[in-house]
């Protein structure tokens, strides 16, 4: 019989932990919101939710988004709506800046490792994409000086980062660096493409600001992408950027804004009642103790499970542990084995173009809740003692 067509982007085999994907629970999807949001829409309450929205995004929105980010610890500046414009979540928003300021060709940094879907994005457009080094404190902005002086480097147009609780390392960019990279960005004449959508997801002390909070440049050298999908639901496919209004005055012109009006109008009228009846407050609340408490539970499995045969940093926000073993470990060759014994992972190396993370994996604490978080630890303790085995010319147990 014909297989129905696929309802979700997740699949996972039947009996199998998968910490490779960055989804969340079924469970913490906000259903009731979402109904008293709509009924409070579609109740009469908010003006013409099904009519082409305004270019820059729904208006009502702009303004509790920006009251809601300016009332958030992880923010910590005052957020004004000239500087937002409402997109179809930060994929979305990055497909549409590399559609408005870069052109075939061009050249643009990530870190390495980075996010490995967005290579995809890049891809598309033709870039070409060039790794920096980064370190635990994130983006190594010495070793990206040093590229830009170097002639053996093509200049970027563009550069990418993840300041926040980063996808894959879970790393945090320091204060100083945040500083270093907007007056490198303002000197060699790029665009920093800031994607911070754990931003508001830290189980201890916040960030430091969004990296648009810290540019002072005249013109404006960040864009900043923030999504609810990290703090309502992915499927609502809406988020926002964040720009000086100069740059912002280009996604007001761009030829898919003036056909279609604003992105995702619709939703936006829904988020907008989930701020302004409290809501998405309260949820961001309920995700950072939840996560917090599992992130808190794989660190303590990972300790007790897996103990010296692996290093990490825990992140302390976000929604990823990096862990990156001891000695000649291949994760791309643990993987089939790992799957075997009913566990699954993201090998190091999908975060890379240049193979230089074999001896890392990144598992997401944000999926299962903390006793199948702890089985799956488990799991990959016993592939590794069976690789272990493999590799030393033993039977496994
Ligand atoms: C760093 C990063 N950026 C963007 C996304 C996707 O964001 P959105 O759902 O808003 O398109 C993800 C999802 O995992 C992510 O980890």
């Amino acid at each position: 019989m014909k297989e129905p067509l696929p309802s979700l982007l997740i699949s996972i085999a039947e009996g199998v932990i998968d910490l490779g994907w960055g989804h969340p629970s079924p469970g913490l999807h906000p259903i009731a919101l979402l109904k008293q949001a709509t009924d409070h829409v579609l109740g009469g309450e908010e003006p013409t939710p099904l009519q082409y929205g305004a270019v820059q995004g729904f208006g009502p929105l702009l303004e509790s988004l920006a009251a809601f980010l300016t009332s958030q610890p992880a923010y910590g500046f005052p957020v004004e709506p000239e500087t937002l414009f409402l997109t179809a979540g930060a994929s979305q928003g990055l497909d549409l800046c590399c559609t408005l300021f870069a052109n075939a060709g061009d050249t643009v940094y990530v870190e390495e490792p980075t996010y490995y879907l967005v290579e995809r994005i890049f891809e598309d457009h033709h870039l070409n994409v060039v790794g920096v080094p980064t370190d635990g404190a994130g983006l190594r902005t010495d070793a990206l000086e040093e590229m830009l002086r170097s002639d053996s480097f093509p200049k970027p147009r563009l550069l990418y980062t993840i300041p926040a609780y980063q996808n894959p390392t879970g790393t945090v960019l320091s204060e100083g660096r945040r500083h270093e990279l907007l007056r490198l960005a303002d000197r060699h004449g790029f665009l920093v493409l800031a994607d911070e959508v754990y931003q508001m997801l830290h189980y201890g002390p916040p960030p430091p600001r969004p990296l648009f909070g810290l540019d002072d440049s005249e013109a404006g050298v960040v864009i900043s992408l923030g999504s609810f999908s990290k703090i309502l639901s992915p499927g609502l496919r809406t988020g926002w950027i964040q720009a000086n209004p100069r740059l912002i005055g280009r996604f007001l012109n761009a030829g898919l804004s003036v056909s279609g009006g604003g992105l995702n109008h619709f939703t936006s009228t829904l988020v907008h009642a989930a701020i302004t009846l409290g809501l998405l407050a309260g949820n961001v609340a309920l995700l950072r103790e939840t996560y917090g408490g599992r992130e808190d539970a794989m660190d303590r499995s990972i300790r007790a499970r897996l103990g010296p045969k692996v290093s990490y940093k825990r992140p302390g926000g976000g929604y990823y542990f990096w862990l990156t073993f001891n000695g000649e470990l291949d994760t791309e060759a643990l993987q089939p084995i790992a799957q075997e014994v009913g566990v699954d992972f993201r090998p190091g190396n999908a975060f890379s173009l240049s193979g230089k993370f074999p001896h890392a994996l990144r598992i997401c604490f944000a999926l299962y809740e903390s006793e199948r978080l702890d089985e799956g630890i488990g799991r990959l303790a016993k592939a590794l003692e069976s690789y272990d085995s493999m590799v030393h010319g033993l039977a496994a147990p």
